[in-house]
């Protein structure tokens, strides 16, 4: 994607930025000199003129030829790049596991890919200027042969003759630039079908025509939801749930069970396929998108941490607006005083993206934007995954304050993390097969809930 944002758009201005300016030159020149050569002799400005037809079609003809090779080429190339950065984000895994040869590997084959495709490419556009040449050199020589005939017959002097050769070969140093310049074209004509094609793929998620979300805490619900992430097989089936207005929803269930799904779900970040997500008692879909996720709150299992300052970090540069004052506060209700009286910078210190922040540090920092944004509906994705038992527990503390009179969907494994919510979903391979009150379910000694507890006892008691 970067390599068409890139290098397809540099492809384009590198040619419209020079080769405009050439076009314009050379076409002067080829025009002057077949005016020139006309008062010389009609007949031989003719032919030149013709040569120079030729030549142009010639090229423009194979110019068709070589441009799908070039998409090719452009193709493989952004793979290339792709497939670099992705190895570069994973060097420690790579690393760790010994994948080096196999990263080396795979380099070598992507290489060796773009070799053969850029060959197959450079063949079609250099063979174009190529065939151009030779119909230039056929021109020249077919304007010999008429000065040589017409000097013969005493219609034409010899210097004349000399002067029109001159003038062949003067046409095809230009035209020779704008052949070189077609290739150029080529590529420019590649990188701009791949940019069109790119600015119309259509957004999945299509913004809503802009139903008004009611003040205050707002109500989900999920109605009959079979989602599957376009795969064909589904990762929720049938789910219903009902989270009211200012009410706490834990979702608990095994690993891969649709917990994330079903919080992507709320937070329009997919579409369901069958079923309707409600918001606020409005379909979601209905919805402008800016107006849903200015409401919602989300801490995700991956915090993404920018390279800015922690200021730009905190308010998603300068999406949610805070003073100092305010700031300071939410890092201190976090937990991450001390982390942040240790800056040099304070709010300007500059952070290295995830690189520079333990990962439940980064954890703290996606709950203060949370805290800052102060949403109506709160999704914590395994907020608090990353914390020790120490740090979960300062940050109880914060937790109770965001979800005070907001609705909140907590996601979550360590079920001490629920200990306060008001109902409780089990999912089970993307079924709900429990939505009860938690309290309820904890004293159904048939439950799945009561059952997960007693497991999670039993873990807690093999750990200590
Ligand atoms: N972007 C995606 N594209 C395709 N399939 C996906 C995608 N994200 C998740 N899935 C699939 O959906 C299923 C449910 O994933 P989900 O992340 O909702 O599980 P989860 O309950 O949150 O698991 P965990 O406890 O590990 O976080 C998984 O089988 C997963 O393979
Ligand atoms: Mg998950």
């Amino acid at each position: 994607l970067i390599e068409r944002i890139d290098g397809d758009i540099d492809a384009v201005t590198r040619f419209s930025s020079t080769a405009v300016l050439h076009l314009a030159g050379n076409a002067i020149l080829v025009i002057g000199v077949l005016v020139v050569s006309a008062f010389i002799d009609w007949r031989a400005s003719a032919l030149i003129a013709l040569t120079v037809l030729a030549a142009l079609w010639v090229t423009a003809r194979l110019r068709r030829i070589a441009v799908p090779y070039y998409d090719d080429e452009r193709e493989v190339q952004g793979k290339l790049y792709g497939d670099v950065e992705e190895r570069l984000g994973g060097l420690e895994d790579l690393r760790a596991n010994g994948a080096g040869r196999w990263a080396e590997h795979r380099l070598q084959q992507h290489s060796a890919g773009w070799w053969r495709t850029a060959r197959r490419a450079a063949l079609r556009g250099d063979g174009s200027i190529s065939l151009a040449g030779a119909v230039f050199a056929a021109g020249s020589i077919a304007t010999l042969a008429l000065g040589v005939w017409l000097a013969r017959r005493g219609e034409m002097s010899v210097g004349s003759v000399l002067a029109l050769l001159r003038f062949s070969q003067l046409v095809s140093d230009p035209l020779w630039r704008v052949a070189e310049q077609l290739a150029e074209a080529q590529k420019a004509v590649a990188g701009t079908g791949r940019a069109a094609r790119l600015l119309a793929t259509a957004p999945a998620i299509v913004d809503g025509t802009g139903d008004d979300l009611p003040d205050g805490a707002l109500s989900v619900e999920l109605r009959n939801i079979t989602f599957g992430y376009g795969t064909g097989h589904p990762v929720l089936t049938g789910v219903n749930l009902v989270v009211p207005a200012g009410s706490t929803l834990g979702v608990v269930g095994r690993t891969g069970s649709g917990k994330t799904t079903v919080g992507r779900l709320v937070a329009r970040l997919w579409d369901t396929e069958q079923g309707e997500v409600l918001v606020g008692g409005v379909d979601v879909r209905r919805l402008r998108l800016a107006d849903l996720r200015r409401r919602i709150g989300i801490v995700t299992q991956e915090v993404e941490l920018f390279r800015a300052s922690l200021r730009d970090n905190l308010t998603i540069f300068g999406t949610l607006p805070a003073d100092n004052g305010q700031l300071q506060r939410v890092l201190v209700d976090v937990g991450l005083e001390d982390w942040f009286r240790s800056l040099p910078h304070g709010l300007d210190q500059h952070l290295d993206g995830n690189d520079e922040l333990s990962a439940g540090e980064g954890q703290l920092l996606a709950f203060a934007r949370v805290l800052l944004a102060d949403p109506a509906l709160v999704i914590l994705d395994e907020a608090s995954s990353r914390l020790d038992p120490v740090t979960e527990a300062r940050l109880a503390g914060a937790t109770d304050r965001l979800l005070a009179g907001r609705t909140a969907l907590i996601i979550a494994h360590r079920l001490a993390t629920l200990d306060r919510v008001d109902r409780i979903c089990v999912l089970d391979h993307g079924r709900v097969v429990e939505h009860d009150d938690r309290s309820l379910l904890a004293a159904d000694s048939s439950s799945h809930y009561h059952g997960l507890l007693l497991a999670g006892q039993a873990v807690d008691g093999v750990v200590s």
